[in-house]
């Protein structure tokens, strides 16, 4: 049995992240938690004719509470999103409280359940959600994980246009480092099968990865971000620890992750010199099993992007760790 709780599900990732975990054969129970319009999203879904049961909850009536219990795995989408003009990190001041106060939700009534985390700035959110399980006495890293997943599936179908394959996620592509702009370090030398970019396509191909973000953004005009790639991105990450948890093998995804609680993970901090870092992780029934070290084999070219990376990351991981350590004056 597996119950699948979504937190933020009304939005618009998540409702059609919610839609896709309902038509999954993988979910027998599927929560949906949001300050507003549960019920109707709930009602709306309940009426597919797949496995899982569907409920929604507000928080009135110790909603988030009934919402989480008994959960295996949570995926948050809450939060607001970017308009034109705005970084991820301009959402901090209202995304970091929500993310504190639903972490503290997961560490009362779900402390063993995986923890997805979509709401932005990811760099920031998911130091943020484990200070709380920390605080809590219940974290566990190997089930707390950052969803980079849209920076996989972006680099899978920007580079089709040199791998020629029909199916462009074909072509598997390692996204390291964190998920906001130069944070974001597409690896195409480790892509399988291998992928030649030109020269001269080399920094638009990587700035168009980094910036993807940014190119939905323009394009929604004030109307939101990435919403419908996301909840694609969300439920394919969300299937891979669904599959790894009821023991499928070699399901191998790149995730940020707090590396010193992961095997593997303490010789790529002492790389990187910080705590938190999307790596190719190995996923097993117990989570996040093994953080694959491929810092080593990365070209010169690669080399660079990620020390930019580790620069701005450091910074935002920082940020998430004081907000929960000092908490701001109200
Ligand atoms: P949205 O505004 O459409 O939806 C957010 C939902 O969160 C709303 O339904 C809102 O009511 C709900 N919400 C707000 N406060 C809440 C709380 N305390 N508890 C429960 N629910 C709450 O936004 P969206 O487009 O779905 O984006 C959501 C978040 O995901 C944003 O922060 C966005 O930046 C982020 N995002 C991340 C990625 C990624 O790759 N990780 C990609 C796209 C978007
Ligand atoms: C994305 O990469 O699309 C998301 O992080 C949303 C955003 O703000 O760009």
């Amino acid at each position: 049995m597996v119950k699948a709780v979504v937190l933020g599900a009304s939005g618009g990732i998540g409702q059609p992240l919610s839609l896709l975990l309902k038509a999954s054969p993988l979910v027998d129970e599927l929560a949906l938690y949001d300050v507003v319009n549960t019920p109707g999203v709930a009602a709306d879904l309940s009426h597919i004719s797949s496995i899982a049961k569907v409920s929604g909850y507000l928080p009135a009536d110790d909603g988030l509470k009934h919402a989480l219990t008994g959960a295996d795995i949570v995926v948050i989408p809450a939060g607001i999103p970017r308009k034109p003009g705005m970084t991820r990190d301009d959402l901090f001041k209202i995304n970091a409280g929500i993310v504190q106060t639903l972490a503290k939700g997961i560490a009362e009534h779900s402390p063993k359940a995986f923890v997805l985390i979509i709401s932005n700035p990811v760099n920031s959110t998911v130091p943020i959600a484990a200070e709380v399980l920390k605080a809590a006495g219940v974290f566990d890293p190997k089930r707390v994980f950052g969803v980079t997943t849209l920076d996989v599936v972006r680099s899978e179908t920007f580079t089709q246009e040199f791998t020629g394959q029909k199916d462009p996620a074909q072509t598997v592509i390692p996204v390291i480092g964190g998920h906001s702009g130069e944070t974001i370090v597409p690896l195409f030398s480790q892509a399988k099968p291998a992928v030649t970019i030109p020269a001269d396509r080399y920094d638009t191909l990587i700035n168009r990865v980094q910036f993807g973000g940014d190119e939905v953004v323009k394009a929604k005009d004030g109307a939101g971000s990435a919403t419908l790639s996301m909840a694609y991105a969300g439920f394919r990450f969300a299937q891979s620890v669904i599959k790894a948890a009821k023991g499928e093998k070699g399901i191998v995804e790149p995730t940020f992750i707090y590396l010193p609680g992961v095997e593997g993970g303490d010789a790529i901090r002492k790389q990187t010199g910080v705590d938190f870092f999307s790596v190719p992780v190995e996923l097993g029934t117990s989570g996040a099993e093994k953080a694959i070290d491929i810092l080593g084999v990365v070209t010169d070219q690669e080399k660079k992007l990620i020390d930019t990376a580790i620069q701005g990351l450091k910074g935002n991981i920082e940020k998430g760790i004081d907000f929960v350590k000092n908490p701001p004056a109200k």
